[in-house]
């Protein structure tokens, strides 16, 4: 009987201290954003013209170029080198740039920027290796972190190379938990390409990530290329609810210039980007750069949506067979409209006010963001020709 109770009270005591315990242990708090990226950060960045073909007077003219191309004014902030920097990591594990590519080291081509009134943004991996074999940051988080800190980088773009079995929330976490404790403020880009699923779990990790494959500089998939410009809209489709300021869906960076689609097509890319409040990543040769490409990405009034503060992703409001609706809600009760026609024939593309949520009868002052001119006052619809492959881009308000 004694000892019945003794074993009784020890249960007693024991349930008694675990008890305590686990009112010690103050709960985790729920994880912050960074704060960056209020509105969809717009650079450029050098993958899709240049690959593996870099090196610091390529970095330098481009950062030249945005500023006397009118890019910069037109609100472009980040030049980003994207993979094949790197060179080795030294003795003591910290990471080099390529000697032959950048013989005056990152801090330089990053203060050289930075003089610019530009940012600076580098690139590396969560894996072993980048995509390109070069130095991943698996193990280095927080070395790398700091390192990029002291060069005066302001964005990193994290790819998803090499990464074996390693799980991607958590892998995106410790370097978002790095840069943080880094001190200095730098945009993150999470580039895992969708496979887990990132708009469930990247608010409060990064700024913005990819939810498709590398972008196809075509209209659509072709020979093997997935991921054509239309592709990756499609894919837009469902998601808007979870882009907004500070983490924003990202389908890729722009194509614009490099030659792949025609002008109205790269007409519909920016606008159809715009709408989505998409990262405005500029990836052609901005030195080199022709008036028709230059007069797409500088397109202020187009350039204003996306950047739009309310930062909602546009939804496709009505799709008939080519003809779609594209509709983004703006501060300040106006819209966004992207009329877009995927045929190959002009057809007419119409919106009613019904369908916008606005009062039938309502008339709406109508803003043509592509011949930047004010079209009559419209009541109750609207409806306009839309080229082939083309769209027409409007902005109404009461
Ligand atoms: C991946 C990324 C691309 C680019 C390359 C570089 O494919 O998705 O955007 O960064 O790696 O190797």
């Amino acid at each position: 009987m004694k000892r019945f109770t003794l074993a009784l009270l020890m249960f007693g005591l024991s349930l008694m201290a675990s008890f305590a315990s686990a009112q010690v242990a103050p709960p985790r708090p729920p994880r912050q954003s960074n704060g960056l990226a209020l509105t969809p950060p717009m650079g450029w960045n050098s993958w899709n013209k240049f690959g593996c073909d870099i090196n610091e007077s390529v970095i330098r003219a481009a950062a030249d170029a945005m500023v006397s191309s009118g890019m910069k004014d037109a609100g472009y902030q980040y030049v980003i080198i994207d993979d094949c920097w790197h060179g080795a990591r030294d003795s003591n594990g910290d990471i080099q740039a390529d000697p032959k590519r950048f013989p005056s080291g990152i801090k330089a081509l990053a203060d050289y920027i930075h003089g610019k009134g530009l940012k600076f943004g580098i690139y590396s991996d969560a894996g072993r290796k980048t995509c390109a074999g070069r130095p991943g940051s698996r193990g280095f988080e927080y070395q790398d972190a700091r390192q990029y800190a002291a060069w005066g980088v302001d964005y990193l773009k994290y790819d998803w190379c090499s990464t074996g079995s390693q799980d991607a929330k958590s892998s995106y976490e410790t370097m978002s938990d790095a840069l943080r404790a880094s001190g200095r403020p730098i945009v993150f880009s999470i580039c895992e390409w969708g496979k887990s699923q990132p708009w469930l779990w990247g608010e409060t990790i990064g700024n913005l990530w990819r939810m498709s494959g590398d972008i196809y500089d075509g209209w659509e998939s072709r020979d093997g290329h997935y991921n054509g410009m239309t592709n990756i809209l499609d894919m837009q489709v469902g998601l808007e609810s979870y882009a907004g300021p500070g983490h924003w869906n990202d389908p890729d960076m722009l194509e614009v210039g490099n030659g792949g689609m025609s002008f109205e097509e790269y007409k519909s890319h920016f606008s159809l980007w715009a709408v989505l409040a998409a990262p405005l990543i500029a990836g052609n040769d901005l030195a080199h750069m022709s008036k028709e490409t230059r007069s797409i990405l500088t397109n202020k009034e187009v350039i204003a949506v996306d950047q739009d503060a309310l930062g909602i992703q546009a939804s496709r409001l009505a799709k008939n067979g080519d003809d779609e609706v594209w509709v983004k809600p703006l501060k300040g009760g106006g819209r966004a409209i992207v009329l877009f026609n995927r045929s190959k024939q002009t057809h007419k593309i119409g919106v009613t006010w019904e369908a916008l949520g606005y009062p039938a009868t309502l008339e709406l002052r109508v803003r043509d963001l592509w011949s930047h001119k004010d079209l009559p006052k419209a009541h109750g619809s609207f409806a306009a020709d839309v080229p082939p492959h083309g769209v027409v881009m409007i902005r109404v308000e009461a």
